[in-house]
């Protein structure tokens, strides 16, 4: 018989529902940013479903595409594991692995993690309706918290995977500290399974962060109305216009919420006034675009070798499997 179970990972509320400091401290800097984590309440999460649907967004797609492909060798190279999944969110894709394991037989466990809650407990019950005899341990925190809570797992193996290359949402000094943390989880032999966008023409890229529908405008200006409700805010979304650009320089998409009208923004509960001033700026995101030979590079550089490499035709996405060095 298979069990469920819906941990919260101690500390998480600590820090989703911090004291608002990194908030303050984004919009004092000049100029001034948030952190993405901001994006993810109920209607953010949404939003994002939606924006991975859009005909522009290609990342959910050819990845899907490349897992439909690869599953079964994946598979089949690690044999029975504990499949632990970063930011699992509605686990759409993760179907794909776990038809595979099932279909050679081989013993698997799942493990979603994911800050919001409202995601993981729907898409648990969902999973547990189509795979009645997988056992799933679902843990609501962020990656951190929830990698330091791992118990020991009585399979032979483990893979942790962080797919939809959520990866590239992390400053280069956090992908670093995020690569340590994986790797001193990961036991000898155990695996990764990486998912990034790979670098292509600026127009694909624009396209896919400025969509026709404005989705991504609403995910992006949502980040305000999230504000506005956990700090009791006052943010007016219509003085604010969405925008993403691609830097050349730094391989990366940067999306920005650019202030139409000068004026101040009180947010009550953090006791915070912030004056803006028309035409400045304020970026929420950045999503960088990889080159998949630097990236095996530098996961060889904290022993994590890569057994194989799965792409699109295109190579428009990448998929690197690795093993932490034995
Ligand atoms: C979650 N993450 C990988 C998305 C991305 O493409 O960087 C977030 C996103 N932002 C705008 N569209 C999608």
């Amino acid at each position: 018989m298979a069990t469920t179970f819906l941990t919260t990972v101690q500390g998480q509320h600590q820090t989703l529902n911090n004291d608002g400091y990194d908030v303050i401290q984004g919009l004092t800097k000049k100029p001034k940013n948030l952190p993405p984590k901001y994006f993810y309440d109920h209607k953010g999460s949404q939003l994002f479903e939606q924006i991975c649907e859009l005909p522009e967004y290609y990342p959910t797609r050819t990845e899907a595409s490349i897992l439909r492909g690869c599953s079964d060798e994946i598979a089949q190279i690690t044999g029975a594991c504990e499949l632990i999944e970063l930011g699992s969110g509605s686990s759409t894709k993760t179907r794909l692995l776990l038809n595979a394991y099932q279909s050679r037989n081989s013993s698997c466990k799942y493990v979603p993690i994911d800050v919001s809650e409202s995601i993981l407990k729907e898409s648990t019950l969902q999973l547990k309706e189509e795979y009645p005899d997988l056992q799933i341990k679902a843990l609501v925190g962020t990656y951190e918290q929830a990698l330091n809570q791992l118990k020991p797992t009585s399979l032979p193996a483990r893979m942790i995977f962080f797919l939809g290359s959520s990866i590239g949402n992390f400053t280069p000094e956090e992908y670093d500290v995020f690569l340590n943390q994986i790797t001193d989880v990961l036991a000898p032999g155990d695996y990764f399974l990486l998912g990034i966008d790979l670098q292509k023409p600026i127009e694909i890229l624009e396209a896919a962060y400025n969509d026709s529908q404005g989705v991504t405008a609403a995910f992006n200006l949502n980040m305000l109305e999230h504000l506005n409700w956990r700090y009791k805010g006052n943010f007016d979304t219509s003085l604010f216009r969405h925008q993403a650009i691609y830097n050349q320089r730094e391989n990366q998409i940067e999306m920005y919420l650019h202030c139409q009208k000068s004026h101040v923004v009180n947010l009550k509960s953090l006791d915070f006034k912030v004056t803006w001033e028309k035409g400045e700026s304020i970026l929420t995101e950045i999503s960088r675009k990889f080159d998949l030979e630097t990236v095996q590079k530098e996961l060889d550089s904290k022993g994590l070798k890569t057994l194989k490499v799965f792409t699109d035709p295109q190579k428009w996405f990448g998929l690197i499997l690795c093993q932490a060095a034995k």
